[in-house]
């Protein structure tokens, strides 16, 4: 049976993922820190389903946690925990941003590297990077971590995937990038949307509908696909200024 190991599966978008693809006949390994929650999540669930509670902001950790999943025969990896913070950059906390950075970049780096090299030796597999709509900008005023954070996961996920073309593998990684999905997300970010989020299982099921047709950069919405667009072609000082307006009516 093929297995899904989703980090962030405790809530929103991760918790989403497990149900479609616990549904489409995945055991799953389900990380996050909440134990309680993955276990009366994975009791749910009609397959399988391993739970292993994790801090990824802690390197040993993280580390730990690969190890343990070299020995399980996983055939998606999903990316998917992280959080945000807003803020201007010189009054936000120091130690959230380190934090971000470790869940957001750090953990996703390091569970990347560790598997893909199983992967491409079984020359099969799916890795999604859940970056954000945020990783498409060229920066984000007042929530300049995030996005940051998010804009590497996007430059990663794109030149593994460009490696993966040249060397004829048939893994293949993809960046999901959504705009507003209603979750958990703007409590820990101390914001509100200031555009209507789409639910965290239409964010899910598309995505994996994407990943599976082989899609690069996942874009859910029609608005955030012309926001896409819109980057490549209007100056970046325009841009910035666009993007701090729309990150200043997320204040609460
Ligand atoms: N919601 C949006 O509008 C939106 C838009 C674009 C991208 N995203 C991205 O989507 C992903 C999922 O977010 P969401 O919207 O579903 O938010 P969410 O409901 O707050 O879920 C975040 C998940 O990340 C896990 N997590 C956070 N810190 C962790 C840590 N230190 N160690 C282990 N797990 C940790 C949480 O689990 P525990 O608290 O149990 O550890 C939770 O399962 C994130 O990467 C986010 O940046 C969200």
């Amino acid at each position: 049976m093929a297995t899904a190991c989703i980090t962030g599966a405790s809530s929103g978008i991760g918790m989403e993922f497990a149900k479609k693809l616990s549904k489409m006949g995945y055991d799953l390994i389900l990380v996050a820190r909440s134990a309680n929650t993955l276990q009366a999540l994975a009791d749910k669930l009609p397959t399988h389903c391993e739970i292993i509670p994790c801090d990824l902001s802690i390197e040993d950790s993280v580390i730990e946690l690969a190890q343990t999943l070299k020995t399980r025969s996983i055939t998606i990896l999903i990316n998917n925990a992280g959080f945000g913070d807003l803020g201007e950059f010189d009054q936000t906390s120091l130690n959230k941003d380190l934090d971000m950075i470790r869940v957001n970049i750090m953990a996703l780096h390091i569970l990347t590297k560790e598997l893909l090299p199983i992967f491409k030796k079984r020359n099969s597999g799916y890795i999604l990077n859940v970056a954000s709509s945020a990783g498409l900008f060229y920066g984000g005023p007042y929530m300049a971590t995030y996005y940051a954070t998010k804009a590497y996961v996007t430059s990663l996920t794109s030149a593994i995937y460009e490696e993966l073309k040249e060397a004829r593998s048939n893994v293949h990684i993809a960046a999901l990038c959504p705009g507003p999905v209603d979750t958990n997300f703007n409590n820990v970010a101390n914001v509100r949307f200031s555009l209507p989020g789409i639910s965290a299982k239409s964010c899910a099921n598309y995505a994996l509908k994407e990943l599976f047709k082989g899609r690069l950069i996942i874009v859910p919405t029609f608005i955030m696909k012309a926001a896409a667009i819109a980057v490549r072609i209007l100056p970046r000082k325009y841009m910035l200024a666009m993007t701090a307006k729309q990150q200043k009516k997320k204040q609460l």
